[in-house]
């Protein structure tokens, strides 16, 4: 990793105050088992577009129960928490709305145009740059969603190690300016504020989102491998459909829809 950065503030983090949604509370820790798993265990007393942000995590969650881990000061650690309706499309639609908001934040900031692969992945130059995970519960008041984002931003080459050597990257190792950690973090919760709003009218509309994450998905054509129900699935990818499924036309014969919580991708 380059020299750290100094941790991130709430200043940086918002450096008008709070946006629209997010950010009336503001939780900024050195260190948290888990950005998502803090704001779930607040959803009842943190309040609707709370926010929390770390430098380091013990116990950092990624999809189907996998581990994230990033060093000390080497990563955008970010989760907002939701108070949504018990069938709002937010929980489906979490992964998309990190996604797509997390690239428009890096583009703004950096000289690097990122992508993303189907369900839950920041892709760049064909490498893992960061991460999408929605999660939710019940509380005393109804249902939270909480959407954590993961960017790798100051980790060198050689500290991808393994298995990750040749698939995950960070901002450092792509762009060729100074990464700006605290302009990130800013850009990426405004965006998200943004999408939020600009979803929240009724009939609530999530096409312009799902839009926005079709015209960066790197899967739609190509070939894909998936595990699902103790079985391995090879063919194209075809499309995202509606509710977040990714349609595949099977090299077995026929197309299937397959969705992100019972799936998992290989490689
Ligand atoms: C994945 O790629 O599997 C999802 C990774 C999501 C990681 C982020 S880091 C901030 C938030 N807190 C967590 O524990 N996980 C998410």
């Amino acid at each position: 990793m380059t020299s750290p950065q100094r941790p991130l503030t709430v200043d940086d983090l918002l450096p008008h105050g709070p946006l629209g949604r997010l950010g009336g509370r503001v939780f900024v820790h050195e260190t948290l088992d888990s950005t998502n798993a803090f704001l779930l265990g607040r959803a009842a007393d943190a309040g609707d577009g709370a926010v929390a942000g770390a430098e380091y995590q013990t116990a950092g969650r990624g999809r189907l129960g996998r581990r994230w881990e990033a060093p000390r000061g080497a990563a955008i650690l970010l989760s907002v928490l939701l108070h949504e309706a018990a069938d709002s499309p937010v929980l489906t639609h979490g992964a998309l709305l990190g996604a797509v908001a997390a690239c428009e934040a890096i583009e703004a900031a950096t000289d690097c145009s990122p992508g993303v692969r189907w369900p839950n992945d920041i892709m760049l130059n064909r490498r893992k740059l960061g991460g999408v995970l929605a999660e939710s519960c019940t509380h005393a008041d109804g249902r939270a969603v909480v959407i954590g984002v993961g960017l790798n931003c100051l980790q060198q080459r050689g500290h991808f190690k393994g298995e990750l050597a040749d698939k995950a990257t960070s901002l450092e190792c792509e762009s060729h300016q100074p990464v700006d950690r605290a302009a990130l973090a800013a850009g990426l919760l405004a965006r998200l504020d943004d999408w939020l709003a600009s979803s929240a009218q009724e009939p609530r509309d999530w096409a312009a989102l799902r839009a926005a994450w079709r015209a960066r998905c790197e899967d739609v054509g190509t070939r894909v491998t998936l595990e699902h129900d103790g079985h391995v699935f090879t063919g194209t990818a075809l499309d995202i459909s509606d509710t977040g499924d990714v349609i595949v036309e099977l090299d077995q014969g026929g197309r299937r829809h397959f969705a992100a919580a019972t799936t998992t991708r290989v490689w």
